[in-house]
C-alpha cells in the first residue's frame, strides 16, 4: 500500500510511524487509520522488528478524529462501518511493544491513540485532552475508559467533562506519561528506548505486554495466575537458557527469539 497520510521508517529493529497530515494537525481521518492499520500489520509480521514508535510532528501528535469527516455521519454510518473499531484497534492488537512519542496536541482521538500504545514518552510541549464534550459528543476511542485507568476518576471526569488540556508535567504526575524529554530529543530518545526493548528476547517482551495488559482485564488473583503460567512457559525457550547462562558467564546474551 502507498502511504499518503503516514511515513514509515525502519531504524535498526525499530519501526517509526510518523503521522503526516500537518495541515490538519494530524487529524485521524479514515484513510490515515487504514494506512496505520496496514503498517502495524506489516510490522507485526516482520521478524526484524522488535518495537514500534508512533509519533506526529512538533505541533501535534494528533488533534483528534477528523471532525470534518465525521460531521455529517449518521448513527447508521458509524454503526455499519464499524467506525473506529475497524481500523484504530490495530494499535491495541499489535503484539509488539508500541511507544507513543508525543509533542504538541494529543487531543480527543489523538490522546486515545496515544493511550492505546503501551506507554507514552512526552516532549515538554505535549498537551493532552479529551475535548469531545465541546463538540456535543463524548470520547469514542476509549478515552473515558483508558484515561480513567491511567489517571483515576477525579482527573478523568475533570478532563472529559470540562474538555480542558493537561500539560506534560501534569500528565507525568498523574501517570499518563512515563517520561518527559525535550522536544528536540523526543524522536531520538523514543527510538533509543524502543531499541532497548527490541534488543531483548522477543517472547519475553511480547509476554510482558500480554501480562501487564491482563492487569487491566481481570482480578489480581487471576492476573497473578496468568503471569505465573507465562513465566513457567518461558522455561521452554532457548532464550531463557541463554539469558541465564550468559549471566553466569558474565557475557551479553545472544537472543535467538525462540
Ligand atoms: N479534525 C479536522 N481538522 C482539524 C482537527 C480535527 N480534529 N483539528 C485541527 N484541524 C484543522 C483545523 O480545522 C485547521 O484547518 P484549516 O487550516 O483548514 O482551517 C488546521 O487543522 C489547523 O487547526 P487550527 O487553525 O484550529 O489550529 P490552532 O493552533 O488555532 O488550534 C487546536 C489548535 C486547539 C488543537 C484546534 O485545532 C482544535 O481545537 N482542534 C480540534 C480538537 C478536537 O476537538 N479534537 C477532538 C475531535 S473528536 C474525536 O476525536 C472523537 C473521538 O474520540 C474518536
Amino acid at each position: 500500500m502507498n502511504y499518503e497520510n503516514i511515513v514509515t521508517n525502519i531504524q535498526g529493529n525499530v519501526a517509526l510511524v510518523t503521522l503526516n497530515r500537518p495541515e490538519a494537525l494530524n487529524a485521524l481521518s479514515t484513510p490515515l487509520t487504514i494506512e496505520l492499520d496496514d503498517a502495524l500489520g506489516g510490522f507485526g509480521q516482520d521478524g526484524n522488528i522488535g518495537a514500534i514508535v508512533i509519533t506526529g510532528n512538533e505541533k501535534a501528535f494528533a488533534a483528534g478524529a477528523d471532525i470534518k469527516e465525521m460531521a455529517n455521519k449518521s448513527f447508521v454510518d458509524c454503526y455499519m462501518s464499524n467506525f473506529i473499531t475497524e481500523t484504530w484497534e490495530c494499535v491495541t492488537q499489535s503484539r509488539k511493544p508500541v511507544i507513543a512519542a508525543v509533542a504538541g496536541f494529543a487531543l480527543g482521538g489523538g490522546c486515545e491513540l496515544a493511550m492505546m500504545c503501551d506507554f507514552i514518552i512526552a516532549a515538554n510541549t505535549a498537551k493532552f485532552g479529551q475535548p469531545e464534550i465541546s463538540l456535543g459528543i463524548i470520547p469514542g476511542a476509549g478515552g473515558t475508559q483508558r484515561l480513567t485507568r491511567f489517571i483515576g476518576k477525579s482527573k478523568a471526569m475533570d478532563m472529559c467533562l470540562t474538555g480542558r488540556m493537561m500539560d506534560a508535567e501534569e500528565a507525568e504526575r498523574a501517570g499518563l506519561v512515563s517520561r518527559i524529554v525535550s522536544p528536540e530529543s523526543l524522536i531520538e530518545e523514543s527510538l533509543k528506548i524502543a531499541q532497548t526493548i527490541a534488543d531483548k528476547s522477543r517472547p519475553s517482551t511480547i509476554m510482558v505486554k500480554e501480562a501487564v495488559n491482563r492487569a487491566y482485564e481481570t482480578t489480581l488473583s487471576e492476573g497473578i495466575r496468568y503471569e505465573r503460567r507465562l513465566f513457567y512457559s518461558l522455561f521452554a525457550t532457548e532464550d531463557q537458557k541463554e539469558g541465564m547462562s550468559a549471566f553466569a558467564e558474565k557475557r551479553p546474551p545472544r537472543w535467538q527469539h525462540r
